[in-house]
């Protein structure tokens, strides 16, 4: 899939004042830091589209963006949402956090598939299942990217992937759809852009 044309639309502090849903929605969540903003860039091809830092915490607001790709041609919302697991904010700014989250995904409606991502580098870690089971309870159709390949042995992200896939076996029956990849080398590219065309042409 190509994507011809993306842009930054507006960013919104909670899911009524979003855009209106008029078109198919994709959004990506995970940690603070896990490289929600530089994915969405790779996939874009724009290395300036979505705000990437190296402090965590950086994207905080529900931001979309309008893309149009082709073929056939499709237009559709791509949303860069903040990342949860940040230690360095107090009890009320996490509780209004995970309220934004939580909302956005249990009543946008035109919301077609969350990619949750996971750091490749890193063991299961707790808050990552949890976020898993939460998207289950919600009914939020996602799939997982395992991001920062680079930064690993090829083994070692295997064995990491292997171990959260073995430990969401306690709670789902199936594993879900699961893609891995790196903002550096854009391995993930090419099979993350036919999964987005497949839902967007499946009518979302
Ligand atoms: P928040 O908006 O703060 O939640 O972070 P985010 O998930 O959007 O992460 P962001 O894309 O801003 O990336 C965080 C840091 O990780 C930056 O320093 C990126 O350059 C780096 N990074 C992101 N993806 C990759 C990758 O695939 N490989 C490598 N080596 N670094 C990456
Ligand atoms: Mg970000």
């Amino acid at each position: 899939m190509l994507i011809k044309k993306a842009k930054y639309l507006t960013s919104s502090p909670s899911f009524e004042t979003c855009p209106n849903p008029d078109r198919p929605e994709i959004a990506f969540i995970g940690r603070s830091n896990v490289g929600k903003s530089s994915l969405i860039n790779m996939l874009s091809n724009n290395s300036r589209l979505a705000k990437t830092s190296a402090t965590p915490g950086k994207t905080q607001l529900i931001n979309h963006f309008e893309v149009l790709s082709g073929s056939p041609e499709v237009s559709w919302y791509l949303v860069d949402l903040p990342g949860y697991g940040f230690a360095r904010v107090s009890q009320r700014d996490r509780r209004r956090w995970e309220q934004m989250i939580e909302g956005y995904l249990r009543k946008r409606s035109n919301l077609s598939m969350v990619f949750l991502l996971i750091d490749s580098r890193l063991q299961p870690q707790k808050i990552d299942l949890e976020f898993v089971n939460k998207l289950g309870r919600w009914q939020t159709p996602f799939a997982l990217v395992f991001t920062k390949t680079d930064k690993n042995k090829v083994a070692h992200t295997e064995k990491n992937v292997n171990q959260f896939l073995h430990a969401l076996k306690e709670s789902w029956e199936a594993p879900p759809n699961f893609f891995l990849s790196s903002a550096t080398t854009r391995e993930g590219r090419d099979d993350i852009l036919r999964y987005i065309n497949q839902i967007l042409i499946s009518g979302g």
